[in-house]
């Protein structure tokens, strides 16, 4: 019914051939790539931050013509760039100036639940919450997004979503490209469909397996260009769109290297060729391009088509950087220790409004397992396909980065040997992940296809 041999094919399922086609770029319509703006604190010491973000309504100059009415926050469309420092205490003023309830949740940050903007932290149209965290975890590219029950993905999908930095000692002293804007920029990949009038339209181009798109967005931008003067170029990709798997590469099957998975550095950098990422998951590429096979340009690639072209006109005097240098000092996992855990099932089942998460749809009133502060757990996520096929799940957790155990028995690729809080489960694979509850309070686990998740792909710990 499906065929599991080709990773290319944006996802796998019986519908596979409804799947809309990312449109041929046409070289006539490039727009240089946005890039997102740093967040200004409104207050920052070397202990504490304070930030204001707000959600807005907006419209944007995305397509020549009619401008496409979108939502962002502290702009019109996606958010800006939030940094913040491992050890400072972190207070963000929250504010909803949309006309529908919202929330505010973060990405992959450890967080105790009151910070986390899961479904339970609604904020009211034209009110606003303070949250406060002690940012505690390792250098990482998180995100955040809106996660009210019901409209999670309308809001995603019409440009709700924004970035948040983690920085520790550790990435101040790696020699990497660190430059915001010109040799260390984020990608947000996102797919749409716009309508003749050039808007976006949830409710026409909804789907229950996950509204997807036939143009590729970057940061907001179709077709987008860069110029690029250094020798080397950091991208932290970011799978921000409702459904879709996007497979990264290079022109010319030009090798780059994965720096940083969901929730911080590798050990070292992983040449790859092609690397995929499912809704949610975040990865951190260095791409050399004096290994470009044409002198002045560079194209990386979705899914085969020209997603970004760089310009390359290099400054010669640009920094050189150690690939084989050491970026992190995640321990290795010890096998013996983790077969005396406790192991949770994760079945993740069905297709389109049909789904759910052992047996049970997410019900807000429900606590479907509990666990015990700083306890660890080998969850076992098993993709269970039916009779009509199956379908990739992105499965994450709240609160909490995990290890990749396994997949299908067998050790994890180096480039899932990090911190993860997104996993790719193909249909009939299992996953074993190493989840330690470090923090308090209800979280949700979900599939990362926001239809599925408001389908109910959902459940809820409560971490006491
Ligand atoms: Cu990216 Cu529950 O979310
Ligand atoms: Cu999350
Ligand atoms: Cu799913």
């Amino acid at each position: 019914f499906f065929s599991m041999g080709n990773n290319h094919s944006m996802r796998q399922s019986m519908h596979g051939d409804n799947q809309p086609k990312l449109q041929k770029t046409s070289l006539a319509n490039e727009d240089p790539l946005r890039i997102p703006p740093l967040l200004e604190p409104t207050h920052e010491t070397k202990e504490s931050v304070t930030y204001d973000v707000r959600t807005q309504m907006g419209e944007t100059q995305i397509k020549k013509g009619e401008k496409t009415k979108t939502l962002g926050y502290n702009g019109h469309l996606l958010g800006p760039v939030i940094k913040i420092k491992k050890g400072q205490d972190v207070t963000i003023k929250t504010e909803n100036t949309l006309n529908k309830n919202t929330s505010f949740h973060w990405h992959g940050l450890k967080t105790d639940d009151n910070a986390d903007g899961s479904p339970h932290q609604l904020v009211a149209p034209n009110s606003s919450e303070t949250i406060s965290f002690k940012a505690d975890q390792e250098a990482s590219t998180l995100w955040f997004h809106p996660h009210p029950e019901g409209e999670t993905a309308s809001q995603v999908y019409q440009g709700l979503a924004g970035l948040m930095y983690v920085e520790d000692e550790n990435s101040d002293n790696l020699s990497l490209p660190d430059i915001y804007g010109k040799d260390d920029i984020p990608l947000i990949v996102q797919d749409r469909y716009f309508d003749s009038n050039n808007q976006i339209d949830y409710e026409k181009s909804y789907r229950s397996d996950g509204t997807q798109g036939d143009t590729l967005m970057i940061n907001g931008t179709i077709n987008p260009y860069l110029d690029v003067t250094t020798r080397w170029m950091r991208y932290r990709l970011v799978n921000g769109s409702n459904a879709t798997n996007f497979t990264f590469s290079l022109d010319g099957q030009v090798p780059f290297y994965q720096v940083a998975s969901d929730g911080g550095f590798l050990n070292k950098a992983t040449e790859k060729e092609e690397l995929i990422l499912s809704p949610g998951e975040r990865a951190e590429i260095l791409v050399d391009t004096t290994k470009s096979l044409d002198e002045d340009k560079l194209n990386l690639l979705v899914d085969d088509k020209i997603a970004l072209k760089m310009n390359l006109k290099p400054d010669k005097k640009s920094k050189s950087i150690d690939i084989t240098q050491k970026l992190n000092r995640i321990p290795d996992i010890n096998k013996n220790d983790t077969q005396k855990l406790p192991r949770q099932t994760i079945d993740l089942k069905g297709m389109s409004h049909m789904v759910n998460i052992n047996g049970e749809i997410f019900d807000m009133n429900k606590i479907n397992m509990t666990k015990k502060l700083n306890s660890k757990e080998v969850w076992e996520v098993n993709n269970i396909s039916n009779m009509m096929g199956g379908m990739i799940h992105p499965f994450h957790v709240h609160g909490v980065q995990f290890r990749v155990l396994s997949r299908n028995g067998e050790e994890p690729p180096l480039n899932e040997s990090g911190w993860k809080d997104t996993i790719l489960v193909n249909p009939d694979e299992q996953v074993e992940i190493l989840v330690s509850f470090d923090k308090k309070g209800i979280f949700m686990y979900h599939c990362h296809i926001l239809e599925h998740e408001e389908y109910g792909m959902m459940g809820q710990l409560e971490v006491i």
